[in-house]
């Protein structure tokens, strides 16, 4: 195993465990049924939020501590988290493929250029309605509170607008042009 493939392997496996219990088709096959749209994830009240010198401080802190990074930031993981905060949150054209199809990482500092504050926290507390799919950790972000959630949205605007938008997700029937991480257990024989 590389360097680079054992690094991301538990970060693969922590996303995948969970996600692969609830989404994964019965019979995991190319060409299964789409599974059912995912139910929007329980939001629970809370006041809870971070002490930071200043709301950027804070929104830095939450990003990183969050994990955002390490899907929506390219090399996050390669480069050990030294990616400097102006090239952090472009996006990735390199999919993750499941029994959801195949879904990108956002570009968040288009998305954040776009989208008023008011969405951000909408779209990450009902996973877009129940229209997010895996494996963007939307269970996690629905339990944060509206606070550290408009901190986030105003440290990665303030960012500025960089790189391009990512690829639309493509359905589960599909093939995919580029590059994806395929992220379907495979049985031990
Ligand atoms: C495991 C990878 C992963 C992690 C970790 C992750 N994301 Fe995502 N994120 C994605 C993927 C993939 C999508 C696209 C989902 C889709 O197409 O349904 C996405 C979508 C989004 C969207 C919706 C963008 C739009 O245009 O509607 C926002 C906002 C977002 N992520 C913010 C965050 C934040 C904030 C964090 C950290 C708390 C985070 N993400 C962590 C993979 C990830």
């Amino acid at each position: 195993m590389t360097r680079h493939a054992a690094r991301l392997l538990p970060l693969a496996l922590a996303l995948l465990l969970p996600t692969a219990a609830r989404a994964q088709a019965p019979s995991g096959a190319r060409g299964a049924k789409a599974p059912a749209k995912e139910a929007a994830p329980p939001r629970r009240a809370t006041s809870a939020h971070v002490e930071a010198g200043g709301e950027r401080a804070a929104g830095e802190y939450l990003t990183t501590v969050g994990g955002c990074n390490d899907c929506h930031t390219p090399n996050w993981s390669q480069s050990n988290g030294r990616t400097p905060p102006s090239e952090r949150f472009t996006g990735s054209n390199v999919g993750y493929r499941g029994p959801w199809g195949v879904t990108y990482p956002a570009n968040l500092r288009l998305m954040t250029q776009r989208e008023s504050e008011n969405e951000w926290v909408r779209v990450l507390t009902t996973a877009d309605g129940g229209d997010g799919r895996p494996p963007m950790p939307w269970m996690n972000t629905a339990q944060m509170s509206d606070r550290d959630l408009r901190a986030m949205y105003r440290y990665i605007k303030s960012l500025g607008a960089r790189g391009e938008r990512a690829p639309k997700a493509v359905p589960p029937d599909s093939e995919p042009r580029g590059s994806y991480i395929n992220f379907v257990p495979v049985a031990h024989r």
